[in-house]
């Protein structure tokens, strides 16, 4: 149990069962890349684990970059990009993974990916570790997807509450 400000946050998924997963991922990813050396385009801040965990476990040569947005204020999307950085690099004919840490209305992805698009990369998929479907609005390709889970806020393993819990090695659920 966590609580932080006025919230209080209950066990969810171990950090067991989170690396149990990034492994079959990156398995996943390391099978379909093959002969390939893809670009990992990593989503600030809540991908920074989620993206080190499963870059540890990649044996086809890759290339890593960081993006940062912010559409999150407290425990509710607000829907509006905030603010987009990064990407200095050239993405036209390269395989991109883009990696988030979830993938609540989509919409952030969503923008991102048709921004990445217009570069003209050779591929774009996207490996999210978290999945609310039952809160998606937009239409995604989510290739690679750790856990689906219900529409709950939840906190840990990269993802905050109004800036802190991201550093627990275990997600938890808002009670
Ligand atoms: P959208 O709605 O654009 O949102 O798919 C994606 C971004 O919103 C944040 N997000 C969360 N952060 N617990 C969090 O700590 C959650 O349950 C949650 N749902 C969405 C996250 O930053 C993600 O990149
Ligand atoms: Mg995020």
């Amino acid at each position: 149990m966590l609580t932080i400000k006025d919230k209080t946050f209950v066990p969810f998924i171990t950090s067991e069962s989170i690396q149990a997963r990034i492994q079959e991922l990156a398995e996943q990813i390391n099978q379909e890349y093959a002969g390939k050396q893809p670009l990992l385009v990593v989503i600030l801040n809540g991908a920074f684990l989620f993206a080190a965990d499963l870059a540890k476990h990649l044996t086809v040569p890759c290339e890593i970059t960081f993006l940062r947005v912010s559409s999150y204020k407290g425990t509710e999307s607000t829907g509006q990009l905030k603010e987009i950085l990064g990407l200095t690099e050239s993405i036209i004919d390269r395989d991109l993974i883009v990696i988030e840490d979830i993938v609540d209305t989509g919409k952030t992805l969503h923008d991102i990916c048709n921004q990445l698009q217009a570069q003209k990369p050779a591929s774009l998929t996207i490996a999210t570790l978290l999945y609310k479907p039952e809160a998606l609005q937009k239409p995604l390709d989510l290739h690679y997807v750790g856990f689906e889970i219900e529409n709950r806020f939840v906190l840990g393993y990269g993802l905050d509450y109004d800036g802190l819990g991201r550093n627990t090695p275990d997600i938890l659920v808002l009670e």
